[in-house]
């Protein structure tokens, strides 16, 4: 737990770590890019989903009968902030692989920093699940807190955060809207620039996926 940002959980495994050097490299081309993004994304969903309830199943393995847990509780579902959460999506589904998915579009108005909405599709019984928003970049935290609020308003009560990447004043956006929303990231970097970008960050994730610079 960070001392500021209490919701805020940095993932410090060495293997994130040293993957998350290679998405950073600006040499890092887009086909290894999206595989390390999808690894990095794994290790995320691994972390996030830690304290997800079990209960005792009865099986018989080859030599005994025995009780051994499985998941219970709410079922999954995983929000991506398009576009750029479409790359951490299918890591995230390999880990958990009958979570539904939902999208929400948001674009980021350049003059004004803020989300515009453009795509809405949710699971309709989402309000029925725990629910894992995926975003690389936590960076004004404007994206996270309308998509947690368009969440909201569908009736879902447990929310965490998946990004690659966050900034001090996306994670403290977050906080102050949303603080029960735990976020996972791989690291916290130093600050934005004037553009709104991370830094030092990776450039622009959507960019970066889907070679569109
Ligand atoms: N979105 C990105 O893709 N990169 C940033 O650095 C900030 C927002």
């Amino acid at each position: 737990m960070h001392a500021d940002f209490p919701a805020l959980n940095v993932v410090h495994h060495p293997l994130v770590q040293h993957k998350l050097t290679w998405l950073r490299h600006a040499d890092t081309n887009t086909d290894v890019f999206r595989s390390l993004l999808r690894e990095v994304s794994q290790l995320l969903a691994y972390e996030a989903t830690r304290d997800l309830p079990t209960e005792p199943m009865a099986i018989q393995t080859p030599v005994a009968p025995m009780e051994s847990p499985v998941i219970s509780g709410k079922k999954l579902c995983i929000v991506s902030i398009l576009r750029a959460g479409n790359g951490m999506l299918d890591g995230v589904l390999s880990v958990v692989p009958l979570a539904r998915v939902g999208h929400i579009g948001l674009y980021r108005d350049h003059a004004t920093l803020q989300p515009v909405e453009y795509y809405l599709k949710l699971p309709a019984d989402i309000a029925e699940r725990q629910v894992i928003v995926v975003d690389p970049m936590l960076a004004t935290g404007n994206s996270a807190v309308a998509a947690i609020d368009r969440i909201k308003a569908a009736g879902c009560g447990q929310i965490k955060l998946l990004s690659l990447l966050a900034a001090p004043e996306g994670v403290a956006t977050l906080q102050a809207h949303h603080p029960e929303v735990p976020i996972f990231t791989a690291a916290l970097d130093s600050h934005l620039n004037e553009h709104g970008y991370i830094v030092p960050g990776l450039g622009d994730a959507g960019d970066r996926i889907y070679g569109t610079v």
